[in-house]
């Protein structure tokens, strides 16, 4: 069975790997922790790069190191632009993605600290185990469903003014930096939806071709789903897409409120 750690904060430093003195140096302190080796703690090791050989971005730094430095250094990444949602990680202490987070240029300055996301089982270094996640995702039924079949050949149109209730939903791209940072989420994972998936709930609701509605809503109707996020709005404040899941949840009460 696959083992699995709690992020800690147990630390010791080990000493930094660069050959050269570098130009420009940066040093990374990245929490590691491998599943091969149960008996060892969690750490953070500090690699020390230079700036002016270094891409612009903290993902451009890891990929060095990788590359590089470390070749065991384990994170994901997959698009590099802030698309896909891989590469979401705890950069000085804020949930957000290492891909669009440019490295501080100044020189000689602090270091960065980089941890996986917070309050989630680690499978190796800043990679966390998205399982349960990805489960709770496939309970709210993100997908389009039809009562009325009609004819399939031709497309379910919407008014420029429906479609612009998706304004501000479907940009989101499931990276649980919001979830990660939400205090009632960290501590009732396995009761409230999280604001990650409360927003792709509402998503769905808000979409004038489903027809499921009541469906979703009965869904939501307990004490836990919904009503387990007391608007802290550390969700929204994180969100590295500018997006408020704060007001989606908001959105869903109030129609739990009207139904
Ligand atoms: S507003 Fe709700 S979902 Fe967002 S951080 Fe606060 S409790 Fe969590
Ligand atoms: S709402 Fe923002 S932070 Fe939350 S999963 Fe979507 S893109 Fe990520
Ligand atoms: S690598 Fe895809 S969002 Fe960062």
């Amino acid at each position: 069975m696959r083992q699995l750690a709690r992020r800690g904060f147990a630390a010791s430093a080990a000493p930094h790997m660069a050959a050269e003195k570098p130009a420009n140096p940066k040093t990374f302190k990245i929490y590691r922790w491998n599943p091969d080796k149960p008996a060892e703690k969690p750490r953070m090791q500090e690699y020390t790069l230079d700036l002016s050989r270094t891409g612009p971005m903290v993902l451009d730094a890891l990929i060095k190191i990788k590359n590089e430095v470390d070749t065991t250094l384990t994170f994901r990444r997959s698009c590099r632009e802030g698309i896909c949602g891989s590469c979401a990680m705890n950069i000085d202490g804020k949930n957000t993605l290492a891909c669009i987070t440019h490295i501080p240029k100044d020189e000689g300055g602090k270091s960065i600290t980089i941890y996986p996301l917070p309050h989630m089982f680690v499978v190796k270094d800043l990679v966390p185990d998205m399982t349960y996640f990805y489960k709770q995702y496939a309970s709210i039924k993100p997908w389009l469903q039809r009562k009325d079949e009609g004819d399939a050949s031709k497309e379910i149109l919407q008014s420029p003014e429906e479609r612009k209730k998706l304004d501000g939903l479907y940009e989101c791209i499931l990276c649980a930096c919001c979830s990660t940072a939400c205090p009632s989420y960290w501590w009732n994972q396995d009761v409230y939806l999280g604001p990650s998936i409360l927003l792709q709930a509402y998503r769905w609701m808000a979409d004038s071709r489903d027809q499921s509605l009541p469906e979703r809503l009965e869904q939501m109707e307990n004490a836990f789903s919904v009503y387990r996020c007391h608007t802290i709005m550390n969700c929204t404040r994180t969100c590295p897409k500018h997006l408020n899941p704060g007001l989606a949840i908001a959105q869903i009460k109030l129609l739990l409120a009207k139904n």
